[in-house]
């Protein structure tokens, strides 16, 4: 298509936008906030599924009952079958939440929840540790499937990056809560604690509307209209946004076919989100996060779960940076800032211990094993401590900044209603597959291309993923999900 052909296009859109500008200046944003904050209540629970493990696997290492102890292989499934658990989550609620709306199944997630720290609370023997891993695994999938797609749907253009990282705001502070309630808590009742958010969530979600655009691809529009009326309060025509919806929805009325994946305008978006969540984990965040530990023992911390709560709190607090700045910086330049700072730290890390290995193949201490080469350096070397600490605070707030929030927002922004269900599904069984790998293999990796090899294979993942975003994610700051679906439709 040339310009003037897009011209027809292009035209009624200016007309739409400063309309649309009058439209949300006048909103009122109560309620949204509201629902929002109620609907982030799942990703709280999936913030402490994730931060559990870490303080309940050395008491489960150190438990005298024989039936519920722990050696390193089972702590290391304990910490891991949540991944994959997640990755089916991922599947079963691409389905769900267009079968049976984004509310009902949020609400849904609360079952496996409660059900998965139920078995732990209860766990006669190790399986039943494991099932309780995977229940909650499996919710905690559903859930950053559905929490993003909900938000997103009910959110305006001017609010939705902020209320979209929130989604991972609430992740950090449950990871957060999770290692600052196990300084404090048995194993036993963090997993109690851990069940009171989606038993809330559940609870407060009854008096929460499903979204409009969800009703409307159902053909509810008077239920759809009542709750653009509750979203937006009073003062605004909402009937207009409603026709907005509507116009979009019209043209999706058939339903989805796997044989349009051969349509640029649903291939395009469906590859960006795949490889947003790809690049998030290849990153390698959840492998440095299990690292730390081992990082604060060399920077002379007396007490690693302190080191933890410094983790906890450096992701808290540039999640919330990113939340406030996102619709206003965009997604594309502070996810390329993040990937970028990422990067950088990660391959200082590399040079940190190349330096080291070399000292100590120089002391001819030749071991492999990441752990023993950490207690070995101190020994062999006076290698500053500050610096692998200052590269892990660079990392992990570099994450915050962009990796961390945006692939799962830009994965509830850039898909069409109809195949919104299907694509996010994939995305988040693609995030938590790799998860599961990069976790699980990190230790052979380590002994295969040695640490400083696996720093810098993360620190090219992370410039590729820089590149990535420069050349094909595209902004969606300010616009609302009809024009990113049309963007994708004119340059298919
Ligand atoms: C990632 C998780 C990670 C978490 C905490 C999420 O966005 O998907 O893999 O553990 O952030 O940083």
């Amino acid at each position: 298509m040339t310009t003037e052909e897009y011209r027809p296009l292009l035209e009624p859109a200016a007309v739409i936008d400063s309309e649309e500008e009058q439209y949300f200046n006048k909103v009122c944003n109560r309620n949204l906030y509201l629902a929002t904050f109620v609907a982030v209540l799942g990703p709280l629970s999936f913030g402490f599924v994730l931060g559990y493990s870490s303080p309940a696997i050395p008491e489960l290492e150190a438990n005298s009952d024989p039936y519920l102890n722990l050696d390193s292989t089972q702590a290391s499934w304990f910490a891991s079958l949540v991944t994959l658990g997640a990755a089916v989550g991922g599947i079963i609620g691409g389905w769900i939440v267009d079968k049976i709306g984004r509310k009902l199944s949020l609400m849904m997630c609360a079952v496996p929840y409660v059900s998965g720290f139920t078995m732990i609370i209860g766990a006669q023997n190790i399986w039943m540790l494991y099932g309780g891993r995977v229940l909650t695994g499996l919710a905690s999938g559903v859930t950053s499937l559905v929490v993003p797609v909900y938000i997103s749907e009910t959110a305006h253009p001017k609010v939705r990056g902020m209320l979209g990282s929130c989604v991972q705001l609430m992740v950090v502070i449950g990871i957060m809560g999770a290692y600052v309630g196990g300084m404090v808590l048995t194993w036993y009742w963090l997993a109690v604690l851990s069940s009171l958010p989606p038993t809330i969530m559940v609870v407060l979600m009854c008096f929460m509307p499903e979204t409009p655009r969800y009703l409307l691809s159902k053909n509810k529009r008077a239920e759809a209209l009542q709750v653009l009326a509750w979203l937006r309060g009073p003062e605004v025509d909402y009937e207009w946004e409603c026709r907005q919806i509507e116009a979009s929805c019209d043209e999706q009325d058939t339903k989805f076919a796997l044989s349009e994946l051969k349509n640029p305008s649903i291939y395009k978006p469906f590859l960006i989100g795949i490889f947003l969540m790809l690049f998030q984990q290849l990153s390698g965040i959840n492998a440095v996060m299990f690292y730390a530990e081992t990082i604060f023992d060399q920077a002379n911390f007396e007490n690693s779960s302190e080191g933890s709560v410094i983790v906890g709190v450096v992701q808290v607090v540039f999640t919330a940076v990113a939340a406030l700045i996102m619709d206003k910086a965009g997604r594309k330049l502070l996810l390329a800032l993040s990937a970028f700072i990422m990067s950088i730290s990660a391959a200082v890390f590399g040079v940190y211990f190349r330096i080291w290995q070399a000292n100590i193949n120089n002391s001819s201490l030749h071991k492999t094993d990441i752990l023993t080469v950490q207690n070995s350096v101190s020994e062999a070397t006076t290698a500053p401590t500050w610096l692998p600490l200052v590269c892990l605070v660079i990392f992990i707030a570099g994450f915050a900044l962009g990796c961390g929030p945006i692939p799962w927002l830009v994965m509830s922004e850039i898909f069409p209603v109809r195949a919104r269900g299907l694509a996010s599904g994939a995305c988040v069984l693609a995030n938590w597959s790799t998860a599961f790998l990069v976790t699980k293999e990190f230790h052979d990796l380590v002994e295969n291309i040695t640490q400083y090899g696996t720093f810098w294979l993360f620190s090219s993942l992370c410039f590729m993923n820089v590149l990535f975003t420069v050349f094909f994610v595209p902004e969606t700051k300010g616009k609302t999900l009809e024009q990113i679906e049309a963007h994708f439709k004119a340059t298919a």
